[in-house]
């Protein structure tokens, strides 16, 4: 069928505006009465002695979110790489090694080579996808579909946070079977899930404050992300978004990192987007914003109310966002990091859904 944008001035607008709906879709793919199901054939869980995830851009950037889920959650040890890094290491894989790709379109051609890679090396080969025929999801022992619909936006959006929600059931899935989680704990997290998808709609209502940020942001020539934990990943998702559509340059790092070479970057000039609900990591957070502000740093700090409110009164910008249980704060934060990237292109009058020199499948290496 043919997707048109439904009203939207452009695709990306749409595929970010649909989350609510697409990932209550993608929920209801898995989520059952009582617990998690899984295409089969299924997964030995027990078995699996190391994590290996493969994934290009956007897609990467899910793995990197998902290995703090599988290590915390199911005890798993994870490796993430790039694919065309990986493909040419010749990286050794060795027995109880599972190896996960992550792709889109399904078609990635470095994405393809490194699963052809590890055929025949790991113990199994899964695939998270949302073209079910691709060659990825054709190639795997197991190929999971994240059901996020078709993407026509160059910049992935609906994809992203599809790939995350895939990618958290699974984690969660493991827990389970590997008795790192209990029915309750199970059941409690299963709710929060699906709560989620309203949750997103309360997102969505800060559009016009992001609008309000992004305009200023698309003033500036660099931007730093920074976040901590689950929310590192989200930072480079964050400036890759913000790269690929407004070609404002912006680079990410973890909040830690800072003192380590970019807080030499820190001037008026350069705003600094700080992705830190009020987790347990956010007091580490509030100190490097601190950092930041003392050297005349503008902080646009995305958060929730308790982390507003403990943030000060220093803070440039400040985007609200509603309250969930920490390992959900990826999902939800990839909004604000989208909508950012959305309007400052919108500022810079840049072509949003195709941006320049950018594809959105790459087949050729
Ligand atoms: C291209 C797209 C990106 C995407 C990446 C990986 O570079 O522009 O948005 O993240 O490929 O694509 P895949 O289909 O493998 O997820």
């Amino acid at each position: 069928a043919r997707v048109d944008k439904a009203g939207y001035k452009h695709f990306m607008a749409k595929e970010i505006a649909e989350q609510p709906s697409v990932l209550s879709g993608a929920l209801s793919a898995y989520l059952t009465e009582t617990g998690i199901a899984l295409p089969e054939p299924g997964l030995d869980f027990d078995k699996i002695e190391r994590l290996v995830m493969v994934a290009c851009g956007t897609a990467f950037y899910a793995c990197l979110t998902a290995k703090y889920w599988f290590e915390r959650l199911a005890g798993i040890p994870v490796e993430v790489d790039i694919a065309s890094e990986f493909r040419y290491r010749e990286p050794p894989i060795t027995p109880g090694t599972v190896a996960l790709f992550v792709s889109q379109s399904g078609e990635t051609a470095d994405t393809l080579a490194a699963l052809r890679y590890c055929q025949g090396k790991a113990d199994k080969i899964v695939s998270v996808i949302n073209v079910e025929t691709s060659s990825i999801a054709r190639e795997s022992d197991l190929a999971l579909p994240i059901h996020a619909g078709a993407e026509i936006g160059v910049a992935s959006t609906k994809a992203f946070t599809c790939q995350l929600n895939a990618l958290l059931l699974l984690a969660l899935k493991a827990a389970q079977s590997r008795g790192r989680i209990d029915d309750d704990g199970l059941h409690e997290f299963m709710e929060a899930l699906r709560a989620l998808p309203g949750v997103f709609n309360i997102a969505l209502d800060r559009d016009e404050v992001i609008a309000k940020a992004a305009r200023q942001i698309a003033e500036a020539r660099d931007v730093l992300f920074l976040g901590r934990g689950l929310m590192y990943p989200l930072a480079l998702e964050g400036a890759l978004k913000l790269k690929e559509i407004s070609y404002i340059h912006a680079e990410a790092y973890a909040s830690g990192e800072l003192k380590h070479g970019p807080i030499a970057l820190i001037d008026k000039n350069v705003p600094v987007v700080v992705l830190a609900p009020r987790d347990s990591l956010f007091d580490k957070t509030v100190s490097n914003m601190q950092e930041v502000m003392a050297r005349g740093g503008k902080v646009c700090l995305i958060t929730d109310a308790a982390g507003a409110k403990a943030a000060g009164e220093d803070v440039w910008q400040t985007i609200v966002m509603p309250e969930v249980r920490e390992e959900l704060t990826p999902l939800l934060y990839a909004l604000p990091a989208q909508l950012l990237a959305y309007h400052a292109a919108i500022a810079k009058g840049t072509d949003v859904d195709q941006p320049r020199n950018l594809a959105k499948s790459v087949t050729v290496e």
